[in-house]
């Protein structure tokens, strides 16, 4: 790896500019030239010591600045990372186009497959070979622009043509080229030499993914807006009459008293606490906005202290920013002034967020921060944060009004309980304090195929809560787009529906009885595998492993693997195929891993790994596979909400690979306090498939956490016949379990072995 400082006779001024030099950078290989096209504009250039964009003006008190780094990776064609774009997972070349850019921004009705700047910006990026994987950080907050040149991947008519004058040897090379508008460079390269390494150092510098309450992996009711409290009761009450499983309705800026953020309409939400306990009394909860956008008006408390006490973000003049925003003229508290933090989240306190209660948690949106008249919907670059400009953190104030959200809401529970605070911009490092969605997606079918390659970025660099809202946020889906919504939904980690005020009505069961059942079903499957996606945070949060992954983190040679968008794993276990075209009759999934075998989750059939595989589907579900080799926990019985299956009993799926053979894990705990980290109070076990025998051991030896989960049934796919299968506990009781075996598919099923869940036992298969 090399790198080299850029001409730095050009700097930032216009975006055509900025895209223009870039390219012609790039046009040499190791040496910049300047086009004169690139000569002409930069003498014609006003912008340099001010610059105008619509009738914004950037007074750029400290004149122009920019810094640039150019990276060579040499045997590397394939990079990914660098969310937020709606782009594909494999980054392209950008030699054709603009660069990828990193400005945290509220994009209206954004467009997919397109390197456009989003809500979020992560100046991460992981470049993979089937010899290695490596990482940069390119810790910035400034705007960013990411450019990528390859020799080989995503190469230009133009490309080809240089290559051939130039007569380059075969050996794949990606150049990469970051520059920024301010700051200093500092940057993280990490050295892998395996995913998994890149992972762990990446969390070594920027933290692991917060450990959600297990509730908040659960199905999520959200839409701009319900109304009022009948509203929510009738909500609440149609799950139930329609069986379907939730854990949490969201209220969204209408309930507000004039987007008065921490107060109640009035008129809507009179009994705020009596609405609260009747979800509690189900064992259900509720999220509430809290936006970063302060109404500027002195009748309004949280106004009158943020200024009192000088904490708003300031102009270039001194006096408070203001802009427009939901509530009309507002103000933007200063986030990265630790004092404004310490404040805000002292707001989160029950007695001072009137109308609250355990069960009530946040969304923090238009962290970007959005600014509706402001140049490109955000804050002026030259607003001032202390004796910071925005231009050098501005992709850094969502990741502290998350920061401040969540700290509130640890402090309210007097440091017991884990938050759970959803937010819409983020940077690197976002992942300690929540979750992210992707923003104001559309009900389209591209939309639904960008979710996963989005997710799947976010995950690559720390980020594992990711979701995008189910159903699409802007426009009507069809029923059909819905239906695979939800299922395509159950199976990535933050699944909440959420739709636009001015769609129609969409919960579950307002498409007809099919498609409530389809629904049914797709949420049920989420619920049943509850255990499993705890599991997969709990390791997210302790060693930064990405819950959703690439096929390429778990087959790092397999080059068929390295530019997928469409499929992906949970964890190293479970294949998910989703079917994200309309009227499809089958999808083409690939089933990796040379002398494995993969499970149908449906069927329990089971396929060899290494090949693409043709699947018919139908609307009832989308392909799942789980790996030969693992166990897999699941919860049979699904019930109102997942606290009410807290002590239901689990279901072992051992999926034995052709070595009849199987490893798998599961991890209980209370689900929403830190005693699992303060106290050790977990349970952590490790069952085991080999000889024919079964066996759960612990691997948290000093932790006294029991359950009354206990194990309901066992079902070992790519079984033989046993003539008896016994069961043991180390007290030395052994009793004879009832089985029955399924010769088509070879599945055995063991009945009530009954063991709890926290202690050894081992069966044993003759
Ligand atoms: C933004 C959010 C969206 C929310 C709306 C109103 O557009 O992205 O989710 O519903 O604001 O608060």
């Amino acid at each position: 790896m090399g790198g080299r400082d850029r001409d730095g006779s050009i700097s930032f001024s216009t975006r055509t500019s900025r895209v223009m030099w870039s390219r012609t950078g790039l046009m040499a290989d190791g040496v910049t030239h300047v086009s004169e096209k690139a000569k002409e504009d930069e003498k014609v250039e006003d912008g340099m010591w001010e610059e105008t964009f619509k009738s914004h003006t950037d007074s750029k008190p400290n004149g122009p600045s920019s810094i640039s780094l150019d990276f060579s990776l040499p045997g590397v064609e394939n990079v990914y990372g660098i969310p937020e774009h709606a782009d594909s997972l494999k980054l392209k070349a950008t030699d054709g186009g603009d660069p990828y850019r990193l400005f945290n921004l509220d994009v209206f009705q954004y467009e997919v497959f397109n390197p456009m700047a989003l809500y979020g910006a992560i100046p991460v990026m992981l470049s993979h070979s089937a010899q290695r994987t490596m990482g940069i950080f390119w810790l910035n907050a400034a705007e960013t622009w990411v450019d990528i040149s390859s020799n080989t991947a995503g190469k230009t008519v133009f490309g080809q043509m240089l290559d051939y004058v130039q007569g380059s040897s075969e050996t794949p090379q990606t150049d990469v080229r970051w520059i920024s508008e301010s700051g200093i460079i500092d940057v993280f390269i990490m050295l892998g030499p395996t995913p998994t390494d890149v992972f762990s150092q990446y969390a070594s510098l920027t933290g692991t993914q917060a450990f959600p309450p297990l509730s908040a992996l659960a199905y999520h009711q959200c839409r701009w807006n319900y109304n009022d409290q009948e509203d929510v009761a009738a909500v609440d009450q149609g799950f139930d009459d329609h069986d379907i499983p939730y854990d949490f309705i969201w209220l969204d800026i209408e309930h507000t008293d004039g987007k008065r953020y921490f107060t109640w309409d009035p008129h809507k939400f009179p009994q705020p606490k009596d609405m609260l306990q009747g979800l509690l009394d189900k064992r259900r909860k509720m999220v509430t906005i809290v936006d970063p956008h302060i109404k500027v008006d002195s009748s309004y408390k949280i106004h009158n202290e943020i200024r009192s006490k000088g904490f708003y973000v300031k102009s270039k003049d001194g006096g408070d920013y203001e802009g427009w925003c939901w509530p009309g003229n507002s103000g933007y508290p200063d986030f990265t002034n630790p004092e404004m933090r310490a404040w805000w989240a002292s707001m989160f306190a029950y007695d001072q967020y009137e109308g609250s209660m355990e069960n009530m948690y946040t969304w923090n949106d238009m962290n970007e921060p959005s600014v509706f008249n402001g140049p490109e919907v955000t804050m002026h670059k030259d607003a001032l944060h202390g004796n910071w400009e925005n231009r050098d953190l501005h992709n850094l104030y969502g990741f502290y009004v998350q920061r401040a959200t969540a700290e509130g809401l640890i402090e309210r529970s007097g440091g017991v309980e884990r938050p759970f605070v959803l937010a819409r911009a983020f940077f690197a490092g976002s992942q300690r304090y929540g979750a992210v969605w992707t923003g104001d997606n559309a009900a389209e079918w591209d939309h639904l195929k960008i979710s996963i390659p989005m997710c799947l970025s976010l995950g690559l660099v720390g980020v594992s809560f990711c979701g995008a809202d189910v159903g699409g946020f802007f426009k009507s889906p069809s029923t059909e787009l819905l239906v695979r919504w939800y299922q395509t939904g159950a199976y990535q980690p933050f699944f909440r529906a959420h739709a636009h005020l001015d769609t129609p009505r969409r919960e579950p069961w307002l498409f007809g009885p099919e498609n409530t059942a389809l629904i049914r079903e797709a949420v049920r499957q989420r619920y049943a595998l509850l255990p499993y996606w705890y599991q997969l945070f709990y390791h997210a949060h302790h060693s930064g492993q990405p819950v959703m992954r690439p096929l390429w983190v778990e087959y790092p040679q397999d080059t068929a693997t390295f530019s997928m968008d469409d499929q992906f794993l949970l964890g190293r276990d479970l294949l998910v195929h989703p079917v994200t075209e309309e009227g499809a009759r089958g999808v083409t999934a690939y089933l990796p891993g040379k002398g494995e075998v993969w499970f149908d989750v449906h069927t329990f059939q089971k396929h060899n790994g290494a090949q693409n595989l043709y699947i018919p589907v139908t609307i009832s579900s989308i392909p799942v596979f789980q790996r030969g080799g693992s166990i897999i926990p699941r919860k049979a019985r699904v019930r109102r909400s997942s606290s009410c299956m807290e002590h239901d009993p689990y279901t072992l799926f051992v999926a034995l690979s052709p070595k009849r053979f199987a490893q798998g894990e599961l991890y209980i705990d209370d689900g929403h306090t830190f005693n699992f980290d303060k106290q050790k109070q977990f349970i952590h076990r490790r069952f085991s498939f080999a000889n024919n025998a079964l066996s759960s051991r612990n691997l948290a030896p000093g932790s006294q956490f029991t359950t009354f989960s206990w194990i309901e049934k066992i079902v070992i796919l790519g079984a033989s016949k046993p003539s008896k299968a016994t069961l043991k506990t180390p007290d030395g009781k052994e009793s004879l379990l009832e089985f029955e075996f399924d010769t088509s598919m070879s599945v055995l099923t063991l009945r009530k072995p009954g063991v709890n869940a926290g202690l050894d036992w081992t069966v044993v298969l003759q």
